[in-house]
């Protein structure tokens, strides 16, 4: 249990990581969420800061979540555990994860939306599904040029595609914890739905020959 307990804190340390405001104090001076949206993700860095600290915080956060959820693996170094076993605990410590991202402990608990969070944490659990959702995201992104409601249907995406039954899994875990993700994706996305309703969400520079 003190291993269990002692895994999942370190799930929330990593997760916690806040990336943003790290990577814009310490080479820019400048704290993103006092900028932009006023979030600490990787879309604002590339909104405030631009391209290459935008890349690297959505690398590392989207890293985070693959690392923090694949340390469920370290388990079975200790224990005999059961398959299902394993997969709740990587689900369990991927959303801790994901708690950390929004409510870090480094910076006052005031940090991102969990988008590239969650991106890793699917990446670790189910391959196939985070692809398409990748894919949702990069078709809804060039289409309408707002990350948020990219961000926001990949996530919704997530347990609707565990529900198909090409990938249904083999208990309704997925699932379950993928609307509990897709809930929390949208809950932490208030701000942006308000903004899309009037209008006013801030559209993505995604032109690719044009650099900040
Ligand atoms: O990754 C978060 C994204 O979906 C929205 O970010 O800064 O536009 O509120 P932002």
């Amino acid at each position: 249990l003190v291993i269990i307990g002692g895994i999942i804190l370190l799930a929330y340390l990593i997760g916690s990581i806040p990336t943003a405001v790290w990577v814009g104090k310490k080479f820019y001076g400048i704290d993103v969420r006092q900028h932009g949206s006023g979030n600490a993700g990787a879309t604002n860095t590339f909104r405030v800061l631009g391209k290459k600290p935008g890349s690297i915080v959505m690398a590392v956060d989207i890293l985070k979540g693959w690392a923090a959820t694949s340390l469920a693996n370290l388990l079975v170094n200790w224990e005999a555990i059961e398959p299902q076993q394993l997969i709740m605990f990587k689900l369990i410590l991927g959303v801790v994860a994901v708690i950390g991202h929004i409510f870090p402990i480094y910076v006052g608990f005031k940090g991102g939306k969990g988008v590239a969070t969650v991106m890793g944490m699917v990446l670790a659990v189910h391959l196939p599904v985070a692809l398409i959702c990748l894919g949702i995201f990069v078709v809804v992104l060039l289409l309408t040029k707002y990350v948020s409601l990219s961000s926001m249907l990949a996530a919704i995406s997530f347990p609707l595609l565990l529900m198909l039954p090409m990938f249904r899994p083999d208990n309704l875990l997925l699932p379950i914890f993928g609307i509990f993700i897709a809930v929390m994706v949208v809950l932490t996305h208030k701000k942006n739905i308000n903004r899309l309703l009037q209008g006013v969400e801030s559209k993505a520079n995604i032109n690719p020959f044009k650099s900040k």
